[in-house]
């Protein structure tokens, strides 16, 4: 028996989008998302509530939610880093950056800052190959990485 809700406004999201979609099991994706953005992870307990939701397992959803990196499964810091380890990336220096990041903010990749402040994770490409080395920034894309670039940015958030 799951204890998660909807809070009223993803509620009212659900229902307009049920309106719009062919069948319930179509809202997977998007209840993921309203899950991550309501509580920033997907917990066991959110994925049971979305599947009862949906009408299908709570494995449908754990496999869904599994698959994609953008969902989150484990509770994360404010500053979600998600730095691209893929090749264009990796050639263009990602694992000197991933190195200077785990030494600035003393954490490994996979981690939180104890203070809560920062996730650090590895992810494969982030589709901006273009502009690599490249990372995520909780929703937004910074490209063209340098270690004076990351510097700044990591002083401005630990403001
Ligand atoms: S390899 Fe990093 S964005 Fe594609």
């Amino acid at each position: 028996m799951s204890t998660f809700l909807f809070n009223q406004d993803n509620e009212e999201k659900f229902s307009a989008l049920l309106e719009r979609y062919p069948d319930k099991s179509s809202l997977m994706l998007p209840s993921l998302w309203m899950v991550q953005y309501q509580e920033g992870w997907i917990s066991l307990d959110a994925m049971q509530f979305v599947a009862k939701k949906l009408g299908c397992s709570a494995m449908d959803v754990y496999s869904v939610a599994s698959f994609y990196s953008m969902f989150l499964l484990q509770p994360i810091g404010t500053h979600h880093i998600q730095l691209c380890k893929t090749l264009s990336c990796m050639l263009a220096g990602s694992k000197t950056l991933q190195e200077h990041l785990q030494n600035r903010l003393g954490i490994k990749a996979g981690e939180t800052t104890p203070d809560g402040k920062f996730t650090l994770s590895l992810v494969e490409c982030l589709g901006s190959c273009g502009t690599a080395p490249c990372m995520r920034l909780n929703d937004d894309y910074i490209e063209n990485l340098t270690l004076e670039k990351l510097d700044a940015l990591l002083e401005e958030l630990s403001k």
